[in-house]
């Protein structure tokens, strides 16, 4: 036990010490890995580890080291480890999705990432434009009766629905209606029962207990696992696991699509054609990457909209220059809306930076990125143990007074002009970076453009009795992903 507790230091990797039997995971889990990785990068530098149970990670913050894992020697980083051996999520459907595929089946990957690439393209974002405005123009109409009523609201949730309509409507040619829950009433706090299964699938399972022992026990791995497999099964039944509904609903939409024979119905070839027609992906894999798109596209997209307008909330001059940029742009001198398209969008220089301050100061996904060597890899004084779990923090990285002026401080003039041509792109990477970056980065972009820039034509956005100030936003760091934990809340007043 003491040797396998040794690994990380043997191998010249410093950290905290760990438990013979838990690691870190105590500390781990009641103060949360953000705040850890904050004192043990205080403490041990750049490169540092850590072990939750008896599974070694590594975090690295040296930009020269993300580069070689990230892009020179990609091929020999390619897995993305799963955090407990055998997987999180034991459903086995669920294994299928792209960020899931391991060293193994690396021609797998390849085949869906190629298949769905064309999806991403510009020719395929610019003609998605029209789409993604109507989304936005629904959100204008569906807040208007909270800005009459000058009513205090949770924007975040409005975000939620806006950007959920947006994926179903541009990747998978369908309406769910998800903005609203009935005709008129915006997802302003209520339910609807798909975002509610994201919500659930996104939080911690109900075997997560059984999970830790699997870590804190891996010579017991199979036993642990046989039971959790049980359990998981017998939520199913139950109908305590959400991820049954998320299967389902979004399986119903692919068999549609099947028996069409793929053919989408926009202006756009949309994802679930591409898939169709590639002809080198089960049904299965189908279904699990549409759900692994609409994961993504739910929370991130949201999550950056929120931070952002916690913001412009808060600081009414950055608002109205943002304002300032968009009406210079977007509205004609007698003050009337212009066409909103991929050209008048990509000449928004200060809301980009904005956009992309937000996405520094807040990753939105401080922990998805991970890497495993395939063998012993020697760097400088450390070597990185085959299969050791390597975790690229974001929020770190974006916060590093070694490569940011007052690193704390929401200032998007650091992305403009010569200023952007010097950010480091191992530093800042909230999208990640080399062949496994997120291919959704240019659409998320795109459609939190449109979303803002028509929330802001239309209404100023106004600090209530419940907005949380600068410095004060109470922040949620789940598995991967960085949510406001109360949301944003605002009031809105109409422009004319
Ligand atoms: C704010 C928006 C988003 C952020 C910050 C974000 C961030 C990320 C990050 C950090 C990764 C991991 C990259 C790596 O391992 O190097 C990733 C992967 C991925 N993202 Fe996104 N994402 C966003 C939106 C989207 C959207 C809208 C989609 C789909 C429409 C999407 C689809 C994916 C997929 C499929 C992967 C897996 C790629 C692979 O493993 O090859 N993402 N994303």
């Amino acid at each position: 036990m003491y040797k396998r507790m040794s690994l990380l230091e043997r191998n010249g990797i410093p950290g905290p010490r760990p438990h013979l039997i838990m690691g870190n995971m105590y500390e781990y889990y009641t103060r949360g890995y953000n705040d850890c990785f904050e004192r043990w990068k205080k403490q041990h530098g750049k490169i540092f580890g850590y072990y939750l149970g008896a599974k070694p990670f590594v975090v690295i913050t040296d930009p020269e080291l993300l580069k070689v894992i990230e892009v020179k020697e990609f091929n020999h980083f390619f897995d993305r480890p799963y955090v407990v051996p055998g997987g999180l999520y034991r459903n086995p459907k669920f294994h299928q999705q792209l960020y899931r595929v391991n060293r193994v089946d690396q021609d797998k990957w390849r085949a869906m990432r190629q298949s769905m690439s064309p999806w991403f393209s510009s020719l395929q974002l610019k003609s998605m434009v029209p789409t993604i405005v109507q989304c936005a123009d629904d959100m204008v109409k569906l807040v208007a009766p909270l800005a009459q009523s000058n009513q205090e609201f949770n924007l975040y949730r409005v975000f939620e629905g806006v950007t959920m309509d947006a994926i179903h409507r541009t990747a998978f040619g369908v309406n769910t209606g998800a903005q609203k829950v009935t005709d008129n009433t915006p997802t302003t706090g209520d339910t609807n029962t798909l975002m509610d299964a994201h919500r659930a699938t996104l939080a911690a399972k109900t075997s997560e207990m059984l999970a830790s022992l699997v870590l804190c026990l891996p010579e017991l791995s199979l036993a642990i696992n046989a039971v959790r497999d049980i359990v998981e099964r017998v939520c199913d039944k139950l109908g305590l696991n959400q991820d049954v509904l998320l299967w389902e609903s979004v399986e119903k939409i692919v068999n549609t699509r099947l028996t069409q024979r793929g053919g989408s119905t926009g202006p756009y070839r949309d994802v679930l054609e591409l898939m169709i027609a590639a002809n080198r992906l089960s049904k299965t894999e189908i279904v699990a990457n549409a759900i692994a798109i609409d994961e993504a596209a739910f929370e991130s997209p949201a999550n950056n909209l929120g931070f952002i307008f916690h913001h412009l909330v808060n600081q009414p001059d950055l608002q109205r220059r943002v304002y300032q940029e968009l009406r210079d742009e977007l509205v004609d001198s007698d003050g009337n809306p212009t066409h909103m398209d991929y050209q008048s969008l990509n000449r928004l220089p200060f809301t980009d930076a904005v956009i992309m301050e937000a996405f520094r100061i807040f990753p939105t996904d401080p922990l998805f990125m991970s890497h495993s060597p395939a063998g012993d890899y020697r760097y400088g004084s450390v070597t990185l143990p085959a299969g050791v779990d390597i975790r690229v923090p974001t929020y770190q990285l974006h916060r590093d007074p070694e490569y940011w002026e007052e690193p704390d401080v929401f200032n998007p003039d650091r992305f403009m002009g010569n200023s952007l041509k010097s950010v480091n792109p191992y530093v800042y990477q909230p999208f990640g970076v080399g062949p496994r970056m997120c291919p959704g980065k240019r659409f998320s972009v795109l459609e939190i453009k449109i979303i803002l820039a028509k929330l802001l034509l239309n209404y100023k956005v106004v600090p209530g009795d419940k907005t949380e100030p600068i410095g004060g936003l109470d922040l949620e760091f789940k598995l991967f992903s960085l949510s406001p934990r109360n949301g944003i809340s605002v009031r809105l007043e109409a422009r004319n």
